[in-house]
């Protein structure tokens, strides 16, 4: 495993490797979410490169740039077990130098949901994911569904940039109570862990009554909010029914729809979500 930090060393690496060339964007502090992808590009690709970076561009002032969490030697070591050719862990010299200016925004799809909640993050996320496509040429780009809005934004900008590679959607990693994986979960302690169990279960609450028959937005959301109220260290942001493909709000009956909600668990900000009814939609889980 080559690890490499400026693009002059990412160009000479990135050359010997055979194609397809399978990539996992990450911030790093890695889990069993991202080793999913990692594991996914494995079995797909002839190569496979993984980028680890905590890109300052997608959080805003009042994030969490300072305090995510980081462990580049254990990731180095999950990484070489699972056989990754390349990890690239760019400086930020590189990715955005002083007088840098030029960004990628995807339009109305990164307006609803995190985009009204996180202004400006989806211009980080997808300018820096462009940076990182440029840099190291993917065939195949691995996302997971835990982000399913991210998913959708960069399909599109992957389809309206002409970018010449395929991107994956792989399903959400969860906990063995359903707790989505994710680097945030460390900072939850031990009674908000347990508490953080709520948006699984305000999902699978929802994701059965579809099953069993329901199909009004107003009640899918009701029955959502009805199960994160019950606890009360958790406070929903928002509780979303939209279409898994434009990410607009439905009202009145929905065939398939993305369920997502975004929770305040103390200062920790969680997301998750689960398509219901889904028909080959852009994030459905495959
Ligand atoms: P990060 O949060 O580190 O996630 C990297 C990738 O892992 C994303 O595609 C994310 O959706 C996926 N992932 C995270 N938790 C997962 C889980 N429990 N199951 C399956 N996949 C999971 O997302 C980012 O970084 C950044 O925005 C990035 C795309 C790297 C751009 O900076």
């Amino acid at each position: 495993m080559k690890v490499v930090t400026t693009l002059a060393e990412l160009g000479d690496v990135r050359a010997t490797l055979p194609s397809p060339f399978g990539l996992v964007p990450t911030m790093g502090y890695l889990h069993q979410g991202h080793l999913s992808l990692v594991r996914r590009a494995r079995a797909e690709c002839a190569s496979v490169g993984v980028t680890i970076y905590v890109n300052p561009a997608q959080f805003s002032a009042n994030d969490d740039l300072d305090s995510y969490p980081r462990d580049f030697d254990r990731d180095l070591r999950l990484l070489e077990a699972e056989g990754v050719d390349l990890v690239w862990a760019p400086a930020d010299e590189d990715m955005y130098p002083p007088d840098f200016q030029t960004w990628v925004k995807v339009e109305a799809l990164t307006r609803p949901l995190e985009g009204t909640h996180r202004p400006g993050h989806f211009r980080g996320v997808t300018t820096v994911v462009t940076k990182l496509f440029n840099a190291t040429q993917p065939d195949k780009a691995y996302f997971g569904q835990k982000d399913a809005q991210q998913a959708v934004v960069i399909r599109r900008m992957v389809q309206d940039l002409n970018f010449p590679l395929k991107v994956v959607v792989c399903p959400t990693v969860r906990e063995p109570d359903g707790l989505a994986m994710s680097s945030r979960n460390s900072y939850l302690d031990p009674q908000q862990r347990k508490a953080a169990t709520v948006l699984y279960r305000a999902l699978t609450a929802a994701n059965q009554a579809f099953s069993a028959g329901e199909r009004e937005a107003e009640v899918l959301r009701h029955i959502m909010s009805e199960v994160l109220s019950t606890e009360s260290l958790a406070l929903a942001q928002y509780i979303s029914v939209a279409d898994p493909d434009t990410l607009t709000e439905l009202t009145g009956t929905v065939e398939c729809a993305l369920l997502s909600m975004a929770v305040y668990v103390g200062k920790t900000r969680l997301i998750d979500n689960m398509v219901v009814g889904d028909k080959g939609s852009v994030i459905g889980e495959k």
